[in-house]
C-alpha cells in the first residue's frame, strides 16, 4: 500500500521539503511515498489555513515527520485537515498523550524517575517559591530536574535544569525561575520536576533511542546527542507499557541507571522525534508505509 507523507516546507524555497529532512523525504519517495507539504511556521503562528495550503483535498490519513508541533496546534491542524476531507494517521489526543510528559508518565511510572508536575498558563509568571515547595514535596528532597511538558534545557544544566536540593525552595525556584525566563513563549505546557536517578558514574550517560510503531520495535539506535553510540536496552519492561499506551508511533529514550535497570527517561510521539544521521530512514519509513492506517 502507498501512503503519503507530510514534511515541513523549507521556509526560503516553500516548494521544496525543509532541507533538515530532504535526504529522508527522498528516501521516502525512493519507497513510493507521496510527499505532501505542511507550512510549519505558518501552522505555530495560528495562520492554519495557510499551512495546509499545498494539502490536496481528501489526503491521508497521513504520517507526518517534521518539527515538534505543540499539541493545541496539532489539534489546529486535524481541525483543519478534516475540513477539506484529509486527515492526521495519529489523532491529536494520541498525539498529545505521547509528546507531553503527563499524558505518557501514567503509564510508565514504574520505569521513569518520579514526577510532578503543574501547568504554566504564563511562563513570563513562574510558580512562587511556596507553591514550587508544595509542588515538589512528593519527590522527597535531594537531586532533581527540571524541564516543561516537553523539552529541558539540558545545555543550561547547571542553571536551568539541574536541581542539586529539591528541598532547597529557595534553590528550586531559582533554577525554574530561570527555566520559564529561557524557555519564554516556547515553554510547552507547563513545569515538570522529577527526582534524579545516576544514570552513570559520568554524570550524563549515552542514551537508547527506541522506535515503536503498533506496539513493536522497528529500531533501536542511537540518541541523536550521541549517534555513533549503540547502547543495546533490554526491552522486556517497557514493550508492555508501550502497548498500554495505544499511541500507534512513539519513541522511548532508555538510559542505564547505575543499578544496572533499563529506565525511560522519556517518550515522545515518532512523529517528530529527530532522527539520528547514523540511523537510515527505511529502517523507519518502510515499516510506516507498510503499516497502512486502520481506523480507530
Ligand atoms: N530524572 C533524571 N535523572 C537523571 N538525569 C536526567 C533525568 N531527567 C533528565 N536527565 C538528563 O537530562 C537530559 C535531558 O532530559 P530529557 O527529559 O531527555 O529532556 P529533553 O527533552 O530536553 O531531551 C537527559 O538526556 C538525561 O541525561
Ligand atoms: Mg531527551
Amino acid at each position: 500500500m502507498t501512503s503519503a507523507l507530510l514534511y515541513p516546507s523549507d521556509p526560503l524555497t516553500p516548494r521544496r521539503v525543509d532541507r533538515h529532512f530532504g535526504a529522508e523525504a527522498a528516501e521516502a519517495r525512493e519507497l513510493g511515498a507521496g510527499i505532501i507539504l505542511l507550512d510549519h511556521d505558518a501552522l505555530l503562528r495560528g495562520d492554519t489555513a495557510e499551512a495546509i495550503r499545498r494539502v490536496p483535498a481528501g489526503a491521508g490519513p497521513l504520517w507526518y515527520r517534521g518539527w515538534m508541533i505543540p499539541a493545541g496546534r496539532y489539534a489546529d491542524l486535524a481541525a483543519a485537515l478534516a475540513g477539506r476531507g484529509a486527515a492526521l494517521a495519529v489523532p491529536p489526543g494520541r498525539y498529545r498523550r505521547a509528546h507531553e510528559l503527563p499524558g505518557w508518565y501514567p503509564v510508565f511510572e514504574p520505569v521513569t524517575p518520579a514526577s510532578v508536575w503543574t501547568p504554566l498558563p504564563d511562563p513570563a509568571r513562574p510558580p512562587a517559591p511556596a507553591d514550587l515547595a508544595a509542588l515538589a514535596a512528593p519527590l522527597g528532597g535531594g537531586p532533581g530536574v527540571v524541564k516543561d511538558y516537553v523539552k529541558s534545557r539540558k545545555s543550561d544544566w547547571d542553571t536551568a535544569c539541574f536541581v542539586p536540593d529539591l528541598a532547597d525552595s529557595a534553590g528550586l525556584h531559582r533554577i525554574v525561575a530561570r527555566f520559564t525566563e529561557l524557555q519564554g513563549d516556547d515553554l510547552a505546557g507547563g513545569i515538570v520536576l522529577r527526582a534524579y536517578e545516576t544514570f552513570s558514574t559520568a554524570g550524563r550517560a549515552a542514551e537508547a533511542r527506541v522506535w515503536w510503531l503498533d506496539g513493536a520495535p522497528i529500531a533501536v539506535g542511537p540518541h541523536p546527542d550521541t549517534p555513533e553510540e549503540h547502547p543495546e536496552p533490554d526491552l522486556a519492561a517497557v514493550g508492555p507499557l508501550v502497548a498500554a499506551l495505544d499511541c500507534r508511533f512513539v519513541t522511548t529514550d532508555l538510559a542505564r541507571r547505575a543499578d544496572g535497570a533499563w529506565r525511560v527517561v522519556e517518550v515522545g510521539d515518532g512523529q517528530v522525534s529527530d532522527r539520528p544521521a547514523t540511523l537510515e530512514p527505511a529502517r523507519l519509513l518502510a515499516p510506516l508505509l507498510r503499516a497502512g492506517h486502520p481506523a480507530r
